[in-house]
């Protein structure tokens, strides 16, 4: 299965894309983990998303397309679950393009529902652990306590001024791609509000009517 998990910042993509990538042995390709690995290693890449990033503000078009379209030239693998890419309609157009050219066109796009006050709410109090990349939440799934705390990590663009510019990228050109979406591919609307596992009941009902009428 060949699919998008769409949504705004902290909505729960990664989160999700980790538990359904397990659960249907599928690829998870975070474009957002790809570039934090580029910007880690100083790449070429990393050295020129620094910047955007770091602001929340989204990377060039260019830079992004091309590490996917590495990600996936290559890929002989059941399926794939693309999350935080596509984000802006010349993105989209890219990747519809690469996938009709090899014959293996998406499958869904999958949107997480989630207001903007629990956005704000779920970003300020994430934690990630830099040696395993799990995502921990302070209240709603907090790390276990052998963890030491300096593995734990809160993201630069966590902080208040960058979530606010990244919602404001959302909007003004990410939110846009619904519409493209509901055109072009299988728009799937998921409610992303309750427990993380409710919430992927959820999305595995959805992946199952769409399997039922495939
Ligand atoms: P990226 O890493 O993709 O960030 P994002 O889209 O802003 O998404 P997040 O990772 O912040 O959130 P998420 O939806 O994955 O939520 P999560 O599961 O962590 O991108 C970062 C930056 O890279 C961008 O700003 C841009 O600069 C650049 N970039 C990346 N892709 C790009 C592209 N295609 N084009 C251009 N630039 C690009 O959950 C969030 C928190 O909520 C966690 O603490 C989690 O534990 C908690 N949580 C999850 N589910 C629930 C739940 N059901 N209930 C309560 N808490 C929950």
């Amino acid at each position: 299965m060949r699919l998008v998990l769409f949504g705004p910042p902290g909505a729960g993509k990664g989160t999700q894309a980790k538990l359904l990538a397990e659960h249907r042995n599928l690829l998870h390709l975070s474009t957002g983990d790809m570039l934090r690995a580029a910007v880690r290693n100083e790449t070429p890449v990393g050295l020129e998303a620094n910047g955007y990033m770091k602001e929340g503000e989204l990377v060039p078009d260019d830079v992004v397309n091309r590490i996917v379209e590495e990600a996936i030239a290559d890929l002989d693998h059941s399926g794939f679950i693309l999350d935080g890419y596509p984000r802006t309609i010349e993105q989209a157009e890219f990747l519809l393009g690469r996938l009709e050219l090899k014959g293996t066109p998406l499958d869904a796009v999958v949107s997480l529902q989630v207001p903007e006050e629990h956005i704000v709410q779920r970003l300020s109090r994430r934690r990630t652990d830099k040696e395993t990349g799990e995502i921990y939440h302070l209240d709603f799934k907090p790390p276990p306590a052998d963890i030491p705390q300096d593995r734990l990590q809160h993201r630069s663009d966590d902080q208040p001024e960058a979530i606010r510019n990244r919602l404001v990228e959302y909007h003004s050109k990410t939110k846009p791609l619904e519409d493209f979406f509901r055109s072009r591919a299988r728009f799937i609307e998921v409610e992303g509000l309750g427990g993380l596992e409710e919430v992927r009941e959820h999305i595995e009902e959805a992946l199952s009517s769409l399997e039922a009428t495939a």
